[in-house]
């Protein structure tokens, strides 16, 4: 595999983080090296075939984050869009990448849009972002002042698309360890720490809850975002088997449920800050995910209903402190 995490270590080497390196280095070897991906051969040449640049006038803070063809790069588009479309499914988006735009399954600028606003300034900070994707969102928060934002995220290629857009980009204070919160250390250092989307896949959420609180130093911020249902604070939907086809859905909360559980773990300043019905705009098939996407996953009859019947997808975001 020819990803390394070198910048990373280098990049932390003087920080609070330089601590847990060798845990971090021996989580990489156990979880990364030591299990390669049946395509890792393939990746590793489609993205070795990339080109490879600093581009400069680059600006994250973009909704769609761009990578512009310098005027005088010549490039076959037919090639570069085949080479890309090699990392499919391209899930959180939008790009564009030398000259090609990558229309994702997701709007996730939509997401940031809801999020960001509610955020503690970010600049200056040092983030992690827990379940990233593939580091979209490491990109906007670097747009927002953050001088470090590190992305977890054990899908590989998820990776890959890192690294598409990391080798056309100068150094900078992204990074993604492809790796799950589970096999990361208490750093107690973040500034702000990010779990978007995730929450819903765990399988024991106040133990994931209190992983969180372990990654923030005292004082800092956890920005949580998942999916909930209508009702009380003692509502908690435990889907029987599948939730919009998903099988890894493990628990919806409501938000005051949510809200609560978030104050047992010991968050202070728990609000809720956004609740949003997600659409079939901002969620949907295209030519860079062509599987299923939202439409299949709602009730042709009635859109407010999942496949199976159970409330459609409300995402909420809520804000605590440690
Ligand atoms: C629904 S996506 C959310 C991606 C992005 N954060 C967003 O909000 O659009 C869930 C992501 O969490 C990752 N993931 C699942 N389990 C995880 C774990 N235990 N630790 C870290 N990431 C995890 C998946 O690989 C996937 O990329």
């Amino acid at each position: 595999m020819t990803i390394l995490f070198d910048a990373f270590f280098a990049a932390t080497t003087d920080s609070e983080l330089a601590d847990f390196h060798p845990q971090l280095r021996a989580a990489l070897q156990q979880h990364y090296y030591a299990k390669p991906h049946g395509r890792s051969a393939e990746w590793d040449q489609a993205l070795a075939s990339l080109p490879q640049a600093k581009l400069t006038d680059v600006d994250l803070s973009q909704e769609r984050i761009t990578l512009p063809l310098p005027d005088d790069w010549q490039l076959d588009q037919s090639q570069l869009r085949d080479t890309l479309m090699t990392f499919k499914p391209w899930r959180k988006g939008p790009w564009h990448y030398l000259g090609i735009d990558i229309d994702t399954e997701w709007r996730s600028d939509w997401k940031w849009q809801r999020i960001f606003p509610h955020c503690s300034d970010l600049t200056g900070r040092k983030v992690l972002d827990i379940g990233t994707g593939n580091g979209y969102f490491l990109y906007r928060m670097l747009g927002a002042g953050a001088k470090l934002a590190i992305g977890i995220d054990p899908t590989r290629i998820f990776l890959y698309q890192f690294h598409s857009a990391q080798r056309l980009l100068p150094d900078n204070g992204a990074h993604l360890l492809p790796l799950r919160s589970e096999h990361l250390p208490a750093f107690g250092c973040f500034d702000t720490v990010f779990c978007l989307g995730v929450l819903y896949h765990r399988r024991s959420p106040i133990d994931h809850l209190q992983e969180l609180m372990s990654y923030l130093r005292p004082g800092g911020e956890l920005v949580l975002e998942t999916l909930v249902v209508p009702g009380d604070k003692y509502t908690i939907l435990v889907p029987e088997d599948r939730y919009a086809k998903m099988a890894n859905v493990w628990f919806l909360p409501s938000t005051a449920a949510l809200e609560n559980l978030l104050h047992r773990v010991g968050f202070k300043a728990v609000r809720t800050v956004d609740v949003n019905q997600t659409s079939l705009q901002e969620q949907q098939s295209t030519p860079w995910m062509t599987f299923h996407s939202l439409e299949q996953f709602l009730d042709p009859a009635n859109p407010d209903l999942t496949i199976e019947g159970y409330p459609a997808p409300l995402r909420a975001t809520l804000i605590a402190t440690k």
